[in-house]
């Protein structure tokens, strides 16, 4: 059998086209308002662009790999069975809605690939800003076929962002002692409404962490490894590893800032 790392790689041009042309449907389709719909929970919406970008990535994944399955956000509820058995694709068609919805032009499609369990490669594109991350296991990560390394940075050497959401509104006064205390040991924090983009921006040196108290494997999964493969960690704020199956907190950045800003949570958080 071929190794899955050497699928990827043989597949990797395809894969890439797939994910930057659903990056360029979403910009050429912004929402209009009727589009824009209300999911479970406190301001959690989905447009149908989200919907129209996930059928169509799943569409295009599954002629190159027939008999993968999916975690994707939008209308596969249940799917989390899928995340541990042979090929996975985690998919967040829109990871960056709310900021879709209000123009803040800081949006990505975002696709992971995982096998047996554990992510082989991750695909990020901001068609936006025109930054398209990428990472396969053992290859490095790039970011417009430019190679990613980052440096051991201390949270008092560099921003820190982190992530919140409506829907998600259990510990927010810890969260929000816990930013309190990241803004005054760093040189400053963001909340910047797509947490894929911002994790993939530590492997780009302009975040030394991130961290978000829950977040769903889609979020994170491509993400993930275009950290690891800059030379920076990813785990749960506790320090066990990210699940693949079920939401979790995400804490990565650098060793140095991800151990600093561990210290600060394990102070708020029971
Ligand atoms: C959200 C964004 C946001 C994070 C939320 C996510 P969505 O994803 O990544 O930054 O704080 O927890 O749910 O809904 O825009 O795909
Ligand atoms: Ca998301
Ligand atoms: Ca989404």
């Amino acid at each position: 059998m071929e190794n899955p790392i050497e699928t990827i790689e043989k597949n990797r041009d395809a894969i890439e086209k797939i994910v930057l042309n659903a990056g360029h449907y979403m910009k050429d389709h912004p929402p209009q308002i009727k589009e824009v719909h209300r999911k479970a929970g406190l301001a959690n919406f989905v447009t149908d662009e989200d919907v129209q970008i996930q059928k169509d990535l799943i569409e295009e994944f599954e002629k190159i790999f027939p008999s993968c399955s999916f975690y994707g956000e939008e209308d596969t509820a249940g799917n989390n069975k899928n995340a541990k058995k042979g090929f996975c694709f985690f998919i967040d068609p829109i990871d960056g809605t709310t900021n879709f919805i209000f123009g803040y032009n800081h949006s990505c499609v975002s696709v992971g690939i995982g096998y047996d369990g554990k992510i082989l490669a991750g695909f990020v594109y901001n068609p936006f800003a025109d930054t398209f991350y990428s990472a396969v296991r053992g290859h490095g990560s790039l970011l417009n076929g430019n190679r990613l390394q980052i440096r051991n940075s201390s949270l008092a050497e560099g921003i820190v962002s982190f992530g919140c959401a409506r829907y998600n509104e259990g510990d927010t006064d810890a969260l929000f002692q816990i930013a309190k205390e990241l803004y005054l040991e760093s040189l400053s924090i963001r909340e910047g409404g797509s947490a894929a983009l911002d994790i993939c921006r530590i492997a780009a040196g302009a975040n030394v962490a991130y961290l978000e108290l829950k977040l769903n494997p889609y979020d994170y999964a491509a993400a993930s490894i275009i950290v690891e493969e800059a030379g920076g960690v990813i785990a749960q704020v506790s320090d066990s590893p990210i699940t693949l199956d079920m939401p979790c907190s995400i804490l990565a950045g650098t060793k140095k800032a991800t151990e600093e800003v561990r210290t600060i949570c394990n102070k708020y958080l029971k």
